[in-house]
């Protein structure tokens, strides 16, 4: 195929807070594989760690970046990680597929204006949790790195020696970890806090972490209700107040001899549950440390900023979501294949089709034809459900 009849897939520059990237050098090849010129935004990759000239001795075409130009006009797919602003969506071309991290139910305005501009946009969060679509699960890929990142952040800020040491000096009992959900960041937390040497306790409300945690050697917590919170998919279900107040019972006491929390829980498109309040926080040991991976979506604990540490009563509170910021080279390396495997679903016979025949495009479809075509996208945004 001549270059003159390839789509062509532009590759983002993101905004200064996103330093990761959505197509790598190595991941441009797997783009051009697939019968796509590969456009790159001068610079970026640069904070990743990826240079415009490895891009362009991969074979990309290297162009000026949106703050320059705007988005290129002939551009068939835009590939992102963070979402475009509300102006960036309304300058996409028309008809063009974004592919993203789009986290709609934070960017209601830039998800109505990507549908009011006619994009098709697939959010790599709504991508269905299904094994063969295992190769495009940006969630799980992004949150094994932030989950094994935030156990070394907090055992390199706690007042505490991880593992049980016995020397001359006299005996260090191990340090107690807390990890709240047992999810993808969770379960890597917990092996990572293990290998360290630490005692581990969990709280996940789906019966099926039980066991996860068991093979990982964590310590599940019992909880009163006893009742496993999963829906359908997989997922933990929005708990009532009432069940989150007896959780947070159980989690006093065992937050009050603990020296590092790691949390973890999630509710898709939902904010997090607050399972760590103030008074808690408060019973903790001074010292200990606190590694909110929820924070962008409200935290776990009512003490977490979304982007500064607090200090409170000698605990040392810390946002996670920028934790895989600083591993941006193999959290985009990883991001990248992702990225890749899902447009080798949007690419047929040299052309981008979106074909929501598929049960995993049709899944990540988020906006479509001028609408929010995501029934979990429409949910978080408080748009009524469509006749399907
Ligand atoms: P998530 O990021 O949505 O939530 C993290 C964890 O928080 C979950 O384990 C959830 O049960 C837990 N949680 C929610 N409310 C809680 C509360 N009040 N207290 C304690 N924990 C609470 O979850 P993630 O990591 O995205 O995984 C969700 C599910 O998807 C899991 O069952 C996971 O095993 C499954 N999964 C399946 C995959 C596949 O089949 N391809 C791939 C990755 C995950």
């Amino acid at each position: 195929m001549s270059d003159a009849a390839r789509p062509v897939a532009l590759v983002a520059r993101e905004h200064a807070d996103e330093r990761r990237v959505a197509a790598t050098p190595d991941s441009v090849g797997a783009l051009q594989r697939l019968g796509l010129e590969v456009r790159v935004q001068r610079g970026a990759g640069a904070a990743a760690g990826y240079a415009d000239d490895a891009y362009a001795a991969a074979g990309a075409v290297l162009v000026d970046g949106a703050d320059d130009l705007g988005p290129d006009p002939s551009a068939a797919l835009v590939l992102r990680v963070g979402p475009p602003t509300p102006d960036e969506a309304a300058a996409l071309p028309r008809g063009a597929t974004l592919v993203g991290l789009l986290a709609p139910h934070r960017n209601a305005d830039a998800v109505r204006a990507l549908a009011a501009a006619g994009v098709t946009a697939l959010a790599m969060e709504l991508v269905p949790r299904i094994s063969r679509a295992q190769a495009m699960d940006a969630l799980s890929s992004q949150a094994n790195l932030a989950g094994y990142r935030s156990v070394l952040v907090a055992a390199a800020r706690v007042d505490k020696y991880f593992p049980l040491l016995m020397s001359a000096a006299g005996t260090l009992r191990p340090a107690e970890v807390v990890v709240l959900g047992a999810g993808v960041a969770g379960l890597q937390a917990i092996a990572t806090a293990r290998r360290l040497g630490a005692v581990v306790h969990v709280s996940d409300v789906r019966e099926a972490a039980r066991e996860e945690v068991a093979s990982l050697g964590g310590r599940f917590i019992d909880l009163p209700q006893a009742v496993d919170q999963a829906d359908a998919g997989g997922y933990a279900k929005e708990q009532g107040e009432e069940l989150l107040v007896r959780q947070r019972e159980v989690l006093t006491e065992r937050l009050a001899r603990a020296h590092v929390a790691i949390t973890t829980a999630q509710i898709p498109l939902r904010p997090a549950p607050l399972l760590i309040t103030r008074p808690m926080v408060e019973a903790m040991p001074h010292g200990a440390v606190v590694v909110d991976l929820a924070s962008a979506d409200g935290g776990n604990c009512e003490l977490t900023e979304p982007d500064r540490e607090v200090v409170h009563a000698g605990v040392t509170v810390i946002p996670g979501q920028g934790l895989v910021q600083s591993m941006a080279g193999e959290a985009s390396t990883l991001y990248a294949r992702n990225v890749a495997a899902l447009v080798g679903l949007l690419v047929a016979d040299g052309a981008v089709r979106v074909d929501d025949g598929d049960e995993v495009v049709a899944g990540a479809l988020l906006t479509r034809d001028g609408e929010v075509v995501s029934p979990r996208a429409r949910g978080a945004l408080g748009l009524p459900e469509v006749a399907s």
